[in-house]
């Protein structure tokens, strides 16, 4: 089986860089969770990962949100990059590296870049004056706007107009469609790559890529010009490349052929669209795959500071832990559709997948293995009936299937595969009754039975192990396994070595109420 999706063993996973005006919110942990998701699924299956994540620090918007909170540009963004930096730790994000645009590492790139296209002369001085969308950063042509308005922001656009400097997107239109049809994987779910292409059958703008200094000095200037500032899409996206220290650096060479970049509809066209055109410009070979993923709103409404109904992940995993809540993130939302969250639909899931399915399981099997098997796990003999040979191939068929999943970026599609797993090892249990068995002296069926639960309960916290990975560790280790879950690769049936003396500890997912409490805004 090959090892990554390109095939060199080799993947790199990025978020995109959010915006430093305000602090995280779920959209921002979904994204982050499913990638740092994603990242421990390609480590788990020894694939030489990179994950990067970060903040996006320059531009109108965020001078905008410092001067309101009376701080200077700088001081603003440190506070709320470091509370988005400790955010992802506490949600267990495993990034290697998180990259600030205020980082002489990551200017020194733009410039370059910068340097490099107008060298070669994509980059020209012009006059431009068109709607400009604050929320966006970005001028929308006017079949964007639905009455008037940004489709995204609900605001009405200012009309700007100003001497600046473009870069020549229009020129590379043909180029990027016929990218597009030759790499049908570049751009996916399809929906997402059907709506690139249908924009670009119009003719596209070239692109507005400075903002005049006496309009705006957060940002990193021109090299060719100082009275001027980069725009902040051409300064953000660069991000992906200058933390692995493009153009020499040893990461460049080896992570970027094997580069996804996820983010969620929001940012396709500067994602599917100015990138790799910026990209073509500057002579850099176009990423791997750009993955996009649908909205999340809350009961059925836009998430919205004017609504009210912002909600903050570290309050919902103060709650009910962190693994439940990155739980209910990857198994709620389709990967590309969208989705809505309550917090009823939260514990509801909550108690009967993880309380119920998987954590009585478990209760059930350590309290059996403790009383009918001396709290060993027990060997598993050589019976060979036909319900434990259909058993056994259930259990072994399992990592394959999530590891397609995986492959398919349907992450919901691997623990959908794993709970099933679950479910028919309950089912197996009732099917095959230890306790009665135990009571009729039957200790080769019980321990028959004990050992295939046991193996699928081991399985199971191998391949929910980059999902929950503190309680599947405690999964793992209530078996008796020592350190965390590991792959096996290969279809051998004892991977559970018998005699291992289980460990009960606390109840692995208690059962919860729902306390629904009024939060301030
Ligand atoms: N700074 C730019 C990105 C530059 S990347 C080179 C930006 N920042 S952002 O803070 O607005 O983040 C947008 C991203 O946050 C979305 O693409 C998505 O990853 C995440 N989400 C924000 N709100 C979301 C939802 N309501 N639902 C799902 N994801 C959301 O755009």
């Amino acid at each position: 089986m090959q090892t990554s999706q390109d095939g060199t063993g080799r993947f790199y996973i990025t978020t995109p860089i959010y915006y430093m005006n305000a602090l995280p919110h779920l959209g921002h942990a979904y994204t982050t969770v499913l990638c740092d998701v994603m990242a421990r699924y390609h480590r788990l299956w020894g694939d030489d990962t990179y994950f990067l994540t970060g903040s996006d620090e320059h531009g109108e918007k965020i001078a905008q949100a410092a001067l309101a909170s009376g701080e200077s540009p700088q001081a603003f963004v440190d506070r709320i990059s470091l509370a988005f930096r400790e955010t992802w730790t506490k949600l267990g994000i495993s990034n290697d590296d998180f990259i600030r645009t205020t980082e002489p590492r990551h200017q020194a790139v733009v410039q370059r870049i910068l340097q490099e296209i107008y060298d070669r002369g994509d980059i020209y001085f012009g006059s431009y004056g068109g709607q400009y969308c604050l929320g966006c950063e970005r001028f929308l042509a006017e079949r964007e706007l639905v009455d008037g308005r940004c489709p995204d922001h609900g605001t009405e656009p200012a009309y700007i107009e100003e001497k600046n400097y473009f870069f020549r997107m229009s020129k590379y239109q043909d180029w990027l469609i016929a990218y597009l049809n030759e790499h049908p994987d570049a751009v996916q779910p399809e929906q997402y790559r059907g709506e690139v292409l249908s924009f670009l059958r119009s003719p596209l703008e070239d692109l507005c890529i400075s903002r005049p200094k006496s309009r705006l000095t957060w940002g990193i200037p021109l090299p060719f010009d100082d009275n001027y500032v980069t725009y902040v899409w051409f300064d953000a996206l660069i991000n992906y490349i200058s933390a692995l220290g493009y153009p020499d650096g040893e990461l460049y060479q080896r992570y970027w052929p094997a580069a996804y970049h996820v983010t969620a509809k929001d940012i396709l066209k500067p994602h599917a669209i100015y990138w790799p055109t910026m990209l073509k410009a500057a002579g850099i070979p176009v990423y791997r795959g750009l993955r996009v993923h649908g909205y999340w709103g809350v009961d059925q409404a836009k998430m919205s500071k004017s609504r009210g109904n912002v909600v903050r992940p570290l309050d919902l995993s103060d709650k009910y832990g962190v693994d439940a809540f990155r739980y209910f993130l990857i198994r709620e939302m389709t990967f590309g559709q969208d989705a809505s969250f309550s917090e009823e639909a939260f514990v509801m899931r909550y108690n009967a997948e993880l309380a119920n399915d998987l954590g009585n399981l478990l209760n059930r099997t350590l309290h059996m293995i403790g009383r009918y098997c001396d709290g060993r796990i027990p060997s598993p003999g050589d019976e060979q009936t036909e319900e434990r040979r259909t058993f056994i191939e259930r259990v072994l068929s399992t990592p394959a299937q999530v590891r397609q999943a995986i492959s398919d970026w349907n992450p919901q599609g691997a623990v959908l595969a794993t709970l099933e797993l679950v479910r028919a090892a309950n089912l197996y249990l009732e099917l095959r009754a230890p306790w009665t068995a135990y009571k009729r002296g039957d200790q080769a069926h019980v321990n028959a039975t004990l050992y295939d639960v046991a193996s699928a309960l081991r399985w199971t916290a191998v391949l929910l192990y980059p999902v929950m990975p503190g309680k599947m560790t405690a999964l793992w280790q209530a078996l008796g396994q020592p350190g965390q879950p590991a792959w096996q690769d290969g279809r051998q049936w004892e991977t559970l070595a018998p005699g291992a003396a289980i460990q009960r500890g606390e109840v692995l997912f208690p059962r919860q109420e729902l306390v629904l409490q009024e939060t301030a805004s």
